[in-house]
């Protein structure tokens, strides 16, 4: 039993390094895109806890979104932070990188917490009308931590300031997800997220005012 216990310490502990490790990597290559992450992993987990999910659900949340974009990693700065619109090229190589940050987890796939969290970080750019990638799921067969990521990183994403243009108003992005509601996300967890009013971290509250 004390063996079990302290094995299980030793996986978390792993976890935690594993992850801080790759969002520290993540950071050197591109700050705001590792902010974005931690913003969307807060987000991502008030979201699971106002829609009820399990402790053990509410974790994987947050991982899930702090290691949602960790495939950019593989992305240069002309394209991450281009002030113009991708040409066909940039575009292929932006949407390969969820598949790209799955690729990245997949060593560490022994550990519990890893694994829970790949599926949502390959499929955070589904929709729920099946027009998203890279696998072109639909509805409820997209994975439910992917579904809910896919919510808090739109808000985040539009309401982020960039180098090249302002961030929207938070109430912009709240229309937004209740417009997209069954086409682009889960209706369900658009209307938890709506009805939470989402979770509003010190950032958006600075990018907003
Ligand atoms: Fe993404």
């Amino acid at each position: 039993m004390l063996f079990k216990v302290m094995l299980l310490e030793s996986t978390r502990v792993t976890e935690q390094r594993v992850f801080h490790t790759l969002w520290e990597a993540l950071a050197a290559h591109d700050r705001m895109t590792a902010d974005h992450c931690r913003r969307v992993s807060v987000a991502a987990f008030e979201l699971a806890k106002a829609g009820g999910l399990s402790a053990a659900l509410q974790i994987e949340a947050r991982y899930a979104g702090l290691m949602h974009d960790l495939g950019k990693i593989g992305l240069p700065e002309s394209v991450l932070n281009k002030p113009a619109r991708l040409d066909a090229f940039e575009s292929k190589r932006m949407m390969g990188h969820p598949a790209w940050g799955e690729h990245i987890l997949k060593p560490f796939s022994h550990l519990p917490l890893v694994l829970a969290i790949m599926p949502a970080v390959r499929n955070h750019h589904e929709r729920f009308d099946g027009a998203g990638y890279p696998d072109l799921s639909a509805g409820e067969s997209i994975p439910l931590l992917a579904r809910l990521v896919a919510i808090v990183d739109t808000v985040d994403a539009m309401t982020q300031t960039r180098a090249y243009r302002k961030g929207l108003p938070l109430e912009v992005a709240y229309a937004e997800i209740a417009r997209c509601a069954g086409s682009q996300f889960d209706p369900k967890w658009a209307e938890i997220y709506l009805a939470s009013k989402g979770y509003i971290v010190e950032d958006d509250l600075a990018r907003a005012a």
